[in-house]
């Protein structure tokens, strides 16, 4: 799973009046200059900018070098200050372009990113969500309408995605009138909804992804005492190899009213697959498995270590009708804590992003430890007055079983 791109975002950023960014009001609706990377401290509108997840970079004259070796590494140049929200929707109603100017590897996702609700970087999850579309198709500007987001509460803009190890240099981020004379905008391709949170007022989800079969009894009897319903994101591998015992597991669990859904053929990070065929073939088995295992079909997907981008978001959009990817904005951090002397700091991690506004959990029942917390998880959420269900319920899907 990858580590948290958005401690990133909390280091921030110095408003320079001076610099200050442009101000969404019908009078002012300019194209403007967001990144030219003079600085490496901050962008030319004196927000924050700087990579994520150990993404190597090398400043130039005007220019910044990304030299990425994985599709999670990023890095994201700010339009507001981050406990703000920039409105950038008079701008997209203006038909106006997200220009970037690059030279390298066009393969590589650009991204806009949407603040939660209350513009509020101390409260999860943050950035709320985002759309992607691949460089590579649009050389190099973008239709502001081709972000699928609610761009009144615009954070950033941001460039992941690499997917093989070529580098790419920017020289200029910036919203502009349209393109030249005869450029060709492509269209905009079906992408799968990226969640973080439960919509639904006062809900709560647990996504539980892997895990080791002899604990899944275990599982079963917890979500049974606690009488709550979960969904399960089931990796195909799992469910096709019969020592596992998981095709059983989850029939069982489809039967008591858990949500079954897919979590890729054998748990790759998508977007780093060199072919758009490997994707497909990832999501095909998986919706194949599905159906011939459990007799299911299921909209929504977990990627593998949260790992997601513009190609992966749209090869979902391809082959199924209005998929969610379902991500996440509680983290039990089994994959940090399990196996070192301090497992409890599981509990400490949950909780910790509960009390900050977090709904739509994610974990493993491959340790353990984690199995012996998920009680008491349970117990702290409930406590928390909130009503505890499945993914599809907590995000009011029309399809979604009735919760009563
Ligand atoms: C999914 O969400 C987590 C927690 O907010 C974050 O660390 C991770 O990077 C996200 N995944 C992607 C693809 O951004
Ligand atoms: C990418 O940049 C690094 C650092 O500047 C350099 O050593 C490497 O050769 C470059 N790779 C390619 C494929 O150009
Ligand atoms: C396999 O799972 C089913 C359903 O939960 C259970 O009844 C059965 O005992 C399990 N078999 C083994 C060998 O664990
Ligand atoms: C499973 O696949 C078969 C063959 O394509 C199809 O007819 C059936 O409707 C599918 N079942 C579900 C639940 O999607
Ligand atoms: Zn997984």
């Amino acid at each position: 799973m990858g580590s948290s791109i958005f401690l990133y975002f909390l280091s921030i950023s110095l408003s320079h009046i001076a610099n200050a960014a442009p101000f969404a009001s019908p009078t002012s609706i300019k194209p403007f200059v967001i990144d030219t990377f003079k600085d490496s401290k901050r962008n030319d509108l004196g927000y924050w900018h700087g990579a994520g997840e150990d993404l190597p970079v090398e400043y130039g004259d005007s220019s910044i070098r990304l030299i990425a070796s994985d599709p999670d590494q990023n890095f994201h140049t700010q339009i507001t200050p981050s406990e703000k929200c920039f409105d950038l929707s008079p701008y997209r109603d203006q038909r106006m372009f997200l220009r970037v100017e690059f030279s390298g590897t066009p393969r590589f996702g650009i991204s806009l990113n949407q603040q939660n609700a209350n513009c509020d970087p101390t409260r999860m999850p943050h950035p709320e969500t985002w759309d992607t579309v691949e460089a590579e198709r649009y050389i190099a500007y973008v239709p502001l309408s081709h972000f699928k987001i609610d761009q009144s509460k615009v954070l950033s803009v941001s460039f992941s995605g690499i997917y093989r190890r070529e580098n790419l240099t920017l020289y200029n981020v910036e919203i502009v009138d349209g393109p030249p004379r005869g450029f060709h905008v492509p269209e905009k391709l079906a992408s799968g909804r990226m969640v973080l949170r439960c919509s639904r007022p006062n809900s709560f989800a647990f996504g539980i992804d892997d895990g080791q079969p002899k604990y899944a009894q275990e599982v079963m009897d917890i979500l049974a005492d606690e009488g709550i319903k979960v969904t399960f994101f089931a990796v195909s591998t799992g469910l096709r190899d019969p020592s596992t015992n998981f095709t059983q597991v989850y029939r069982e669990m489809a039967k008591k009213g858990h949500q079954i859904a897919l979590h890729s053929y054998s748990h790759p990070k998508m977007e780093g697959l060199a072919e758009l065929s490997d994707i497909d073939d990832e999501l095909k088995k998986s919706i194949r498995t599905l159906n011939e295992t459990l007799g299911l079909k299921s909209r929504y997907f977990r990627p593998p270590f949260g790992t997601v981008g513009a190609r992966t978001r749209q090869r979902l959009g391809a082959l199924i009708t209005d998929p969610y990817i379902v991500n996440w904005s509680v983290d039990i951090e089994d994959w940090i804590w399990t196996g070192t002397d301090t497992p409890e700091k599981q509990l400490e991690a949950f909780k910790r992003d509960v009390k900050k506004g977090g709904n739509l959990a994610v974990m493993h029942y491959l340790h353990p430890t984690t199995v012996s917390y998920m009680r008491e998880a349970i117990q702290f959420v409930k406590a928390q007055g909130l009503d505890i269900m499945r993914v599809d319920q907590c995000l009011e899907d029309p399809e979604s079983p009735s919760l009563y």
